[in-house]
């Protein structure tokens, strides 16, 4: 930052942009490579340098970074996971791991970071902001599509899609042996994922965390079946649902109702992984060229979003400290089709 002086009062002016970081932070996404792509090349497009910093912060405390040229995020539009990789870093959490992260971008000439992640990793550049002068622009990747003021998050289409292949196949068996499974599905805290998945497959109970007490359809189904012996049915999960889990909930209904035959699934980590739906990816790249134009017009600490398929712009402390709503029509819709 250099101190412009004029015949009024001082006027602060940011350095000139030239060179920006761009990195992947916390749970990884499909799509993330497509967003990484877009920025590289629409930053070198703009005659910015561009470095990866590998690892997520814990890669940016440890300098672990890359120079970055079109023919290096060649080929990876198509593939899951993030060719930078991903950290969680408790030692970011730390004032001196962040002051460590800041010498480290200040060594390399950084002067504006891309930031691809979820709540946590906006927060720590949030943080960062108000303690640094280092500008941060976010692209929201993850399953959990679980941010406020953006309707999509990269990766989100891609688990979607995976989650709906998986139960389609466990319902075969489930049919075939008149069995009800329990599928967990990821979402520590939000469960949208589960409510799309669970739609889209026909489930017969959805239970989520932001439903609090939502047994009564549980129990409802789990005695209709048990009275009619209709013992086939998905019951969709999401990992943080109150219930405390699929298997916990699974070993409650084998006490309470001894004659269904039960079983669980938990989809697990297949959900984050797999090449992009063509959706994560359009939508990737959109929002990674949208982050570029955003530092050049020397907008900070804002995460790009998605509103009706248009880009806006969030400023993190909204993105990061208010809750994504989750359309509760959806379980109403569901409930209604369970007759
Ligand atoms: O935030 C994305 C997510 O996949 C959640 O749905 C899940 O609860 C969590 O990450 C799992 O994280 P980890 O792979 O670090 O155990």
């Amino acid at each position: 930052m250099t101190i412009k002086s004029s015949s009024t009062e001082p006027v602060l002016k940011r350095k000139k942009l030239q060179k920006i970081g761009v990195f992947t932070s916390g749970g990884d996404s499909p799509g993330m490579n497509a967003a990484i792509r877009a920025v590289t090349r629409a930053a070198l497009a703009h005659k910015l340098k561009v470095v990866g910093i590998r690892r997520g912060y814990q890669g940016m405390i440890e300098g672990d970074f890359i120079n970055l040229k079109s023919s290096d995020v060649s080929g990876i539009l198509q593939l899951g996971g993030t060719m930078l990789k991903t950290a969680r870093s408790a030692e970011f959490r730390t004032s001196e791991g962040r002051e460590k992260a800041f010498q480290q971008l200040k060594k390399a000439d950084i002067d504006a970071v891309v930031v691809i992640g979820g709540d946590g990793s906006f927060t720590g550049a949030l943080i960062m902001s108000q303690e640094y002068d280092i500008s941060f622009v976010g692209i929201p990747g993850t399953i959990d599509n679980d941010m406020y003021g953006t309707d999509y998050t990269i990766g989100y289409d891609t688990a979607l899609n995976t989650v709906v292949e998986a139960v389609d196949k466990i319902k075969d068996t489930a049919r075939s042996h008149g069995r009800i499974f329990f599928v967990e599905v990821m979402g520590r805290e939000a469960g949208l994922l589960a409510l799309t998945s669970g739609i889209a497959c026909g489930a017969e109970v959805i239970l989520i965390p932001e439903a609090k007490g939502d047994f009564n359809n549980l129990k409802k189904f789990l005695d209709k079946g048990y009275k009619n012996k209709e013992t086939s049915g998905i019951v969709m999960v999401a990992e943080g649902d109150e219930a405390g889990g699929a298997i916990k909930l699974a070993e409650e209904v084998r006490k309470s109702h001894p004659d269904l035959d039960v079983r669980v699934s938990i989809l697990g980590h297949i959900q984050r992984g797999g090449s992009p739906t063509a959706k994560d990816r359009v939508n990737a790249t959109k929002m990674g060229v949208a982050a570029i134009d955003a530092l050049i017009d020397d907008q900070k600490s804002i995460m790009i979003g998605l509103d009706n398929e248009k880009i806006v712009h969030v400023p993190f402390n909204k993105a990061v400290k208010l809750n994504h709503t989750i359309d509760f029509n959806l379980l109403d819709i569901q409930k209604l089709l369970n007759i």
